[in-house]
């Protein structure tokens, strides 16, 4: 990986109580972070947030590329203090449920911080942008996959039909979910459903009654009609 600074917990202890500066709390999460083995924080990402670079800022949380001492380089998700979520538990938990690899791999989770794998590659929004229409239809074809493993988890996302921030595409061509805040354990999970609906309005496709039909068995738990669909889907 290329050069980053990497720079002490203390002179970021403002960004660990954002948007607000309490001592007390910084207090307790610096020293939550060291015991839980975080060596440092890399001055890394697309955000800036007072002047220092993070991989993400959003509403419930900011997210920082840190160094681990036995991890290596690991990505922390902070839960800011103006949050209306008042624990990051539910949401660590149910990234640790999924059974394939289609989220980032989970350290540790507590009310305050998800410590996970660190995923090297674009948003789904970015990389629309950035490609054409058959390299998009191509990745869609990954987010249906991946979409129907979290449906075998028995997790609905439940933000999935507006994927631009909540799927990153790696390096590989392979993708992942992001940011389960939403998400639920359910006996009916259609992230596919959500997909396919982002699908169908971004390459501006009809979208098929018959198609809907099937999505709705598959909801209810004929999941094994995935393959089905696709070719359904790609037939068009
Ligand atoms: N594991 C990760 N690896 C790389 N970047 C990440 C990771 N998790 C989050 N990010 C970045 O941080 C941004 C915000 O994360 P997100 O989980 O959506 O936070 P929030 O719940 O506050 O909206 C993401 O859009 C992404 O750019
Ligand atoms: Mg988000």
């Amino acid at each position: 990986m290329m050069w980053k600074e990497l720079v002490g917990l203390e002179s970021i202890r403002k960004l660990l109580t954002y948007p607000y500066d309490v001592k007390d709390i910084s207090d307790f999460r610096v020293e939550r972070l060291r015991s839980l083995g975080v060596r440092g924080v890399y001055n890394y990402g697309s955000v800036a947030v007072n002047g220092f670079k993070v991989l993400g800022k959003g509403h419930a949380s900011i997210v920082l590329l840190v160094s681990h001492e036995s991890l290596g380089d690991v990505v922390v998700k902070v839960r800011r203090l103006d949050s209306k979520r008042k624990s990051l538990t539910n949401e660590g938990y149910i990234m640790s449920l999924v059974k394939y690899d289609v989220v980032p791999k989970v350290y540790y989770y507590d009310d305050d911080f998800i410590m996970m794998e660190y995923l090297d590659g674009t948003l789904l929004g970015d990389y629309i942008r950035l490609h054409s229409t058959e390299e998009v239809i191509k990745v869609f074809l990954k987010v249906f996959e991946a979409s129907h493993k979290l449906d075998l988890s028995s997790v609905d996302h439940l933000e999935l039909s507006k994927p631009h921030k909540h799927v990153m595409v790696l390096r590989d061509g392979n993708v992942k979910f992001l940011d389960f805040e939403s998400a639920r354990i359910s006996e009916t999970p259609c992230n596919l459903c959500r997909v396919y609906s982002a699908y169908i309005h971004l390459i501006k496709r009809k979208d098929l009654t018959h198609v809907r039909g099937l999505l709705k068995t598959y909801k209810l738990g004929r999941k094994d009609l995935f393959k089905d669909i696709v070719e359904l889907i790609l037939k068009v």
